[in-house]
């Protein structure tokens, strides 16, 4: 069964209201977008800035309401669904943001931070809700001593690593990664998605993983989707996109992948 389904997703921005609204375009942030997820499914989504990407994120989320189209969890449609029976799906699917330190309460402990999805979720024993983030926070690489520090006392490749941990806190189905780690260096990167790797195997996750690297996409997806103005150009597999790209702008971001391992390189000549 599908995990994740998203039809002719529209989503207008009006920029103005009254008078004005007439004179002023409105933007077209995410149109007519068509995309499926099975589960355990690894899907990049890569394009340039502006392009609509954590627009779309945030309709697959449940986080915005599109202005036409549906999006369907498990078959089940929720675009017109109240808050209480959207908190069913906040549970299965998640998000990590590219800023975790702005993310964060900045008053809240590390514990209190990943505690907090598990009290909005209703869980009320504290007891278990304990040993339950100290178990996250472990599996995420970081020891008990972090409970009681602040965020800002973290750095940021730590900081990333609680976000994980929040996001994962709940044992989600999917988690949506929106350009998470383009604030850290390519060692703690690397780091990053190894973690990401290893947990899709032990969770059975499911990632929408939103990069300008392709690198990263060809390291831990299984397919991607290239948008270009709003819209999805072309899906393919990873390593298909890099290989036979179509889309004379995915072939542009192709182009401007640096090949890390110079054996490859002669495969990637052509393009
Ligand atoms: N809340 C909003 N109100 C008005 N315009 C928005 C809003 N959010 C995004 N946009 C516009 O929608 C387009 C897509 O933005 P975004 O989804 O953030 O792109 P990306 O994540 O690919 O950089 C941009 O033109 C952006 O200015
Ligand atoms: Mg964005």
């Amino acid at each position: 069964m599908e995990l994740l389904r998203a039809n002719n997703l529209s989503k207008v921005y009006r920029t103005e209201r009254g008078w004005l609204a007439a004179k002023v375009p409105s933007v077209q942030a995410v149109s007519q977008v068509n995309l499926s997820l099975a589960p355990g499914e690894n899907l990049g989504l890569v394009g340039e800035s502006g392009c609509g990407k954590s627009t779309l994120a945030r309709l697959l989320m449940g986080l915005e309401k599109p202005s036409s189209g549906q999006v369907l969890y498990r078959n089940m449609e929720f675009t017109h669904w109240k808050q209480r029976q959207m908190q069913a799906i906040r549970g299965k699917v998640q998000m990590i943001f590219q800023n975790s330190l702005a993310a964060f309460n900045p008053l809240f402990t590390i514990e209190q931070i990943i505690d907090e999805p598990l009290r909005n979720y209703g869980w009320s024993n504290s007891q278990t809700r304990k040993s339950r983030v100290v178990e996250t926070l472990e599996r995420v690489g970081l020891g008990r001593e972090y409970l009681s520090r602040l965020p800002h006392e973290l750095s940021g490749g730590q900081l990333q690593r609680v976000g994980i941990a929040r996001a994962i806190v709940l044992q989600p189905e999917l988690v949506i990664c929106d350009e998470p780690f383009s604030s850290l260096d390519m060692t703690l990167r690397k780091q990053m998605i190894d973690l990401l790797k290893e947990l899709k195997q032990e969770l059975g996750l499911a990632y929408i993983f939103i990069t300008h690297d392709l690198s990263i996409v060809h390291r831990l997806c299984d397919s991607v989707a290239v948008m270009y103005q709003g819209e999805i150009i072309e899906k393919t597999s990873g390593e298909d996109l890099l290989m036979q790209a179509k889309h004379p702008y995915t072939r542009t971001l192709v182009a401007s992948v640096p090949i890390q391992d110079p054996r490859q390189r002669d495969k990637y000549n052509h393009i």
